[in-house]
């Protein structure tokens, strides 16, 4: 999938042609299955340990959660990718967007395992995200770069949260939440790495406001 995709890059399209691809990225995404690329659950070789009902309901919560974020996720990179100057940047935003993948099919299975479903609110999710991300991305490639660092940022310290709060021997979506810690640590490393900028405080503190309001509704539906 990734030859094919990066077998992509060396043609052009025309706008439409962009437009359609992209549609079609958001539909994948958000009601759809994923492309997800060669790692394997991390959840796969964990005990399903027996959950009562309230732990069962809590560990959904919070995985449902984490699906929303992922699904954001990708519409962040997917609109970053849209309005990045710098071809590498866009390239590595459409690499950022392949492994989150992993993540939203991770987080969506495990929340069908716990008997759960994922956001109904995913098409919401994803148009204002892939907004933010097209926004962040025609401001310039440093500030794009450092909003990807300031976003991972803060979704570790939020995984870090719901490892607090997830039932101690729920060990399949802690398993999937470690690796997303990892995964998100990295993805704040490279972003920085490539040139990004310190965001100001006023525009982390609007974006930990906006992640409210999502992980709060993720939450319930
Ligand atoms: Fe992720
Ligand atoms: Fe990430």
């Amino acid at each position: 999938m990734i030859v094919y995709r990066y077998a992509m890059k060396t043609r052009h399209y025309s706008p439409l042609d962009e437009f359609i691809l992209h549609l079609d990225k958001a539909v994948q995404t958000v009601f759809g299955k994923p492309p997800v690329i060669e790692r394997s659950n991390p959840a796969i070789d964990c005990d399903d340990a027996e959950l009562n009902e309230g732990e069962r309901r809590l560990s959904a919560s919070l995985m449902r959660v984490n699906h929303a974020g992922e699904v954001s996720a990708q519409a962040l990179y997917q609109g970053q990718a849209l309005t990045a100057r710098l071809p590498d940047v866009r390239d590595r935003m459409e690499r950022a967007a392949l492994e989150e993948n992993d993540h939203l099919a991770w987080c969506e299975q495990r929340c069908h395992e716990l008997d759960s479903h994922t956001s109904f609110f995913g098409p919401v999710w994803y148009t204002g995200s892939f907004a933010i991300g097209a926004l962040a991305g025609l401001i310039g490639d440093k500030w794009s770069l450092g909003f990807v660092a300031e976003t991972e940022h803060q979704v570790v310290n939020h995984l870090e949260g719901h490892l607090d709060r997830l039932p101690e021997h729920d060990k399949k979506s802690r398993a999937i939440l470690e690796q997303m810690k990892e995964d998100e640590t990295h993805h704040a490393t490279v972003a920085i790495e490539s040139g990004g900028a310190a965001l100001p405080e006023p525009v982390k503190r609007l974006m930990k406001v906006v992640s409210k309001v999502m992980t709060t509704t993720a939450y319930r539906v």
